[in-house]
């Protein structure tokens, strides 16, 4: 078995933005590529995401900035604080955290966005873009899972990949990805969701079997098939009294007894949580080049 060392992965390119940054950007006095969050509520996971996103930014040498709203702004407020960050010539691009509050329409704030400034690739132009092989932004995760794999040299190529989950953010785009005609992609893909019968035969058959399905330790060792590679998407915390946090991290995956199984497998952390963060980085540099036209 080999790990998806996804840390290692994710800080070398964290390096090479920093790089890029410092002696292509402001050395040729450029401006600092500027990514923006919206945060709406007091959701701690949210708060959490938001800050390690604040951190990496520093990190390479972004200026980041976060816009607060209390959990009852009203849906056209929210609305009026993104059309201001679309004409904000200072911000290259930004995000709008999820979940957001029930009484907001996530699909009104998403169109709102420009897709020129759509980092998180979520708007329907960047989607429909990505569907029909048009450069433009890929959400963070499947970009960073396509990533590690072709870090790996994992040719996806006449494979089969299953995907369980079929979210916005995560299942869908990632399946697209891996079927388009591209070098990333080119693989037979099973698209999997919560009524799917026989999971079990489905997932043995799987080359490629990616798991982000929201569910702890789901995928057992029967459930794969040997030698397979395995992402796992999953996060969730498990209380525990050993660390001084109170809790340790597990993903969609029952990692001990199916890495015995698989040849390559992502582990949590350190596995697609780093390439997610980093991609959204990527996605920033290319919003501050203009590398898409809109
Ligand atoms: N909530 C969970 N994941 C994400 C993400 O990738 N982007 C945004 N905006 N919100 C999220």
């Amino acid at each position: 078995m080999n790990l998806l060392d996804g840390k290692l992965v994710s800080d070398r390119i964290k390096a090479e933005i920093a790089a890029e940054v410092k002696t292509k950007m402001l050395d040729a006095g450029k401006e600092t590529p500027h990514l923006a969050a919206i945060l709406v509520g007091e959701d701690p996971a949210s708060q959490t995401y938001v800050a390690s996103k604040e951190k990496d930014c520093m990190e390479v040498g972004f200026i980041s900035s976060v816009y607060r709203y209390p959990a009852n702004i009203s849906q056209e407020k929210l609305l009026e604080a993104i059309r201001f960050l679309n004409n904000d010539n200072d911000i290259d691009g930004f995000i709008v955290q999820l979940p957001l509050p029930g009484h907001i329409d996530k699909n009104k704030i998403i169109e709102c966005i420009d897709p020129a400034k759509d980092v998180d690739g979520f708007h329907p132009v960047n989607v429909g873009r990505m569907v029909l092989n048009i450069p433009s932004y890929i959400p963070a995760t499947p970009f960073g899972i396509i990533t590690l794999l072709e870090h790996y040299k994992i040719e996806t190529e006449g494979k089969h990949c299953v995907v369980l989950g079929r979210s916005n953010i995560v299942g869908t785009p990632v399946s697209i990805l891996l079927s388009r005609k591209s070098k990333t992609g080119n693989a037979t893909v099973t698209l999997c969701n919560s009524h799917t019968a026989d999971l079990q035969e489905i997932t043995a058959t799987a080359d490629i079997l990616i798991v982000a399905m929201g569910k702890k330790e789901f995928v057992t060792a029967d459930m794969v098939k040997s030698g397979a590679v395995v992402i796992d998407v999953g996060i969730h915390r498990v209380p525990s009294q050993e660390t001084k946090s109170g809790y340790t991290l597990t993903g969609d995956v029952k990692f001990n007894e199916v890495a015995k199984k698989c040849s390559y497998i992502s582990p949590v952390p350190g596995g697609i949580g780093p390439m997610t963060r980093v991609s959204l980085l990527l996605n920033t540099l290319k919003a501050a080049k203009k590398e898409f036209i809109f």
